[in-house]
């Protein structure tokens, strides 16, 4: 639905109209050609015809991956491949993203709004990438729309800024929440949260009641913990959600890379209304993302995000907007990004979610297992059903500072994630910290909060890492027991986390 914040006389709305009718003949004419009469690309089907089919596969995908074989200097100065396990933040480009990237520049221009031959293709191919962005989350055009983000942060915030109209509104969030699926909305309206069990898992009783107590407006819930790894059952949310007169947004950041995700449940009432995610978590770090939604549902609200690219016509009291998705999609877009997300997602697809899947419980099973056996761990969440848990694993160990082993695993060639993961409120919960004592640290150096140690794998990932990690911790692990601490800095980093 077009969006009108027209404030004029009932005459200046009669011209408005008249010019409005007028511009849409000078479009006619030429003006912003649409996607689908751009001019075929020579460049792209000359490159097509050169180049050579590879086949991506979980065996493979290694090869395929930009710089994670590559030494690189440690802070010792010697050089050293290290192991990458911090996956959740942020993925390795693919090599073929890189390259996709690369060759699409060459017929870069101004999207939607230039009058070129590059304009034209680099439009066509940006339009056409949603249909691709669609597919991947199984659904598609006119049902839903694809409207594309910074990030999934970018994503959340504009969505909570377009969905959310008065401070009364009700919105129902978890504790297992990233704090870009918390703040984003907590400042804008009432949140309620559903509380996650001992293990880390959601209450989904819990949401059901709180449904059935609260005129909840929109549920929105993380599709896999970027702490736990856990899968949430999005589909059995949606059905409480919609049973009780909710939408339900879903957070994919965590999921887009580990586990093939449908807005389509098995029936009407278990579809996902909007979902989010970043491109740069699926190995194509060009910034980007997208939001996926209900087209009418995006049309009846806006963002409060304004800028060029969203309107049709303003004059000096008058502004008439775009329907969705370009309604959202204030500024210059970002080619780059809408490209490599376009390209990761063909290689994901082609080295499929369920090998991807499988690979990861392996890698999972075998730093669990191998975590065990090492003295004084503490390994959060569900260690013996991983079945529904993606490839992120958080620990602890009793007589070692989380911050510290984390700098030492570094130094050695091990990167990982230390932390609270802005995922806070889930971590002090996992840690058992209360609210109380988590405020203690405010304003405090974040290497000497509480926090746990996360390692996330990536497709790329092999076994042998795994071993190596264990082998680097083992080593860093022994010379810290051996060392003396009393007088040194090291004293000062609380063994409790
Ligand atoms: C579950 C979850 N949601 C949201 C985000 C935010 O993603 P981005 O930083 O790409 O905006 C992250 C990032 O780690 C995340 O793990």
């Amino acid at each position: 639905m077009k969006k009108e914040l027209i404030k004029t006389t009932s005459l200046m709305l009669a011209l408005g109209m008249s010019i409005a009718c007028f511009a849409s003949c000078a479009k006619a004419d030429g003006n912003a050609m649409p996607a689908s009469s751009a001019a075929p690309s020579e460049t792209s089907s000359a490159d097509s015809r050169t180049e050579t089919k590879v086949s991506y596969t979980i065996e493979n995908i290694r090869r395929f991956m930009v710089g994670v074989d590559d030494p690189v200097e440690l802070p010792d100065g010697s050089k050293k491949v290290i192991v990458n396990f911090d996956n959740a933040a942020t993925t390795p480009a693919l090599k073929p993203v890189m390259e996709e990237v690369d060759t699409k520049l060459k017929t870069y221009g101004s999207i939607g709004r230039g009058f070129s031959a590059k304009s034209n293709i680099s439009t066509e191919i940006y339009e056409n990438t949603r249909d691709k962005v669609l597919s991947f989350v199984n659904c598609s055009y006119p049902d839903y729309t694809c409207v594309y983000v910074n990030s999934t942060t970018d994503g959340l915030n504009k969505l909570a800024s377009a969905l959310i109209t008065s401070k009364k509104d009700i919105v129902l969030a978890t504790r297992m929440e990233h704090h870009s699926n918390d703040l984003s909305w907590r400042d804008r309206c009432k949140v309620i949260y559903a509380d996650v069990d001992d293990q880390g898992r959601i209450k989904y009783d819990e949401i059901e009641n709180l449904l059935k107590k609260n005129k909840v407006k929109y549920v929105t819930v993380t599709a896999a913990s970027n702490v736990t790894g856990y899968v949430t059952d999005v589909h059995r949310i949606a059905r409480m959600a919609h049973k009780y007169g909710a939408k339900i947004i879903v957070d994919g950041a965590q999921i887009v890379a580990h586990r093939s995700f449908s807005m389509i449940g098995n029936s009407p009432d278990e579809n996902i209304d909007f979902f989010v995610f970043s491109a740069h978590k699926m190995y194509s770090p060009y910034g980007g993302g997208a939001i996926v939604g209900l087209t009418d549902e995006l049309g009846k609200h806006m963002p409060k995000f304004y800028g060029g690219g969203t309107v049709d016509i303003v004059t000096d009291n008058t502004v008439t907007y775009k329907d969705a998705p370009h309604l959202y999609e204030a500024g210059s877009p970002n080619y780059p990004g809408v490209v490599g997300l376009g390209k990761s997602i063909d290689v994901l697809n082609e080295v499929g979610f369920e090998n991807i899947s499988a690979h990861e419980q392996k890698l999972m099973k075998k730093m669990i297992d191998g975590l065990k056996q090492r003295k004084n761990v503490v390994i959060y969440g569900d260690t013996d059903d991983i079945s529904d848990r993606v490839g992120v694993i958080s620990f602890n160990f009793t007589d070692i500072n989380s911050a510290l082993l984390a700098t030492k695993l570094a130094n050695a060639g091990a990167g990982t994630r230390r932390g609270a993961f802005c995922a806070h409120p889930y971590v002090w919960r996992l840690m058992g910290v209360s609210n109380e004592q988590a405020r203690i640290y405010e304003g405090c150096d974040s290497a000497k909060t509480p926090g746990m140690i996360r390692v996330s794998f990536g497709i790329y990932n092999t076994e042998e890492e795994v071993d190596e990690f264990l082998r680097l911790l083992d080593q860093t692990l022994e010379n810290y027991r051996n060392t003396n601490h009393e007088g040194t800095d090291e004293e000062d980093f609380d063994p409790a986390f």
